[in-house]
């Protein structure tokens, strides 16, 4: 439903379809997003971390990818045992996501979550770098969706940035006091995104009275993780 932050989704929608050749770069510490070889090597060995504790959970079944992107986490997830379908709002992800990938098994559905209905139970729900996107007006309707799309006994799991003054672009400022952004492109062309920054106790505090029930923990520098499921 349209709300204030609509014209956000939009733009964020936008953004990251006109990025999408260039995301890439964020993740792998490159271009603007270089800040010198011992920062890659925490990011690195913290991504690893959090890439760990998702092989922990043995993800099974029906799994379940929000906001999949280029396919940074579909490669992983597209190793369990288990049936996948990907979702993402841009078509120009999807197909590098395809590409990256190779599997004709995955399931590439392209939906703006918002307006996403659960086809289907899903055993295990994954969205990485998604959560410090969705607007907290939404962020209620967000995990309501996500009871719905979550099986009997399913789990989400989720990877984000906690606030880190390096984590973006050399030419970016992150103010972990605002819930919203400017992000700019290679070329200089800039946005306006939600940018959430959630931390373990504070993501607890606000979905325990949603009615879940979760592990949320923090690398040394640069993530948030965890898994929660519907409290019983
Ligand atoms: C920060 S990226 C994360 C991508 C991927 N999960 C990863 O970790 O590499 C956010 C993703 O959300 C997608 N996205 C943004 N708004 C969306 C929406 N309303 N519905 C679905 N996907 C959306 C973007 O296209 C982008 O791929």
């Amino acid at each position: 439903m349209p709300d204030n932050d609509q014209q956000l989704v939009d733009q964020q929608i936008r953004y990251y379809r006109q990025r999408a050749p260039e995301y890439d770069e964020w993740f792998h510490r490159q271009g603007r997003y270089d800040h010198g070889p011992d920062h890659t090597r925490l990011w690195q060995q913290e991504i690893a971390v959090v890439r760990a504790a998702l092989d922990g959970l043995k993800p099974a079944g029906r799994i379940l990818e929000l906001a999949c992107g280029t396919g940074l986490w579909t490669q992983q997830l597209a190793r369990y045992d288990g049936a996948l379908t990907a979702i993402d709002a841009s078509p120009e992800v999807l197909a590098l996501n395809r590409a990256r990938v190779r599997s004709a098994a995955v399931r590439y559905r392209q939906y703006d979550i918002f307006a996403w209905e659960p086809d289907e139970p899903y055993d295990f729900v994954f969205f990485g770098f998604w959560l410090s996107h969705v607007p907290l007006s939404r962020f209620a309707a967000f995990w309501d969706l996500l009871r719905a799309a979550v099986a009997p006994g399913g789990t989400v799991f989720l990877v984000d940035n906690r606030f880190h003054a390096d984590s973006s672009a050399r030419n970016h400022l992150s103010d972990p006091g605002r819930v919203t952004q400017r992000r700019e492109l290679n070329d200089g062309r800039a946005f306006e995104i939600v940018k959430v920054f959630h931390e373990p106790e504070e993501l607890a505090a606000r979905l325990e009275p949603l009615g879940w029930c979760g592990d949320y923990r923090m690398t040394a520098n640069f993530f948030i993780y965890g898994s929660a499921s519907p409290a019983r």
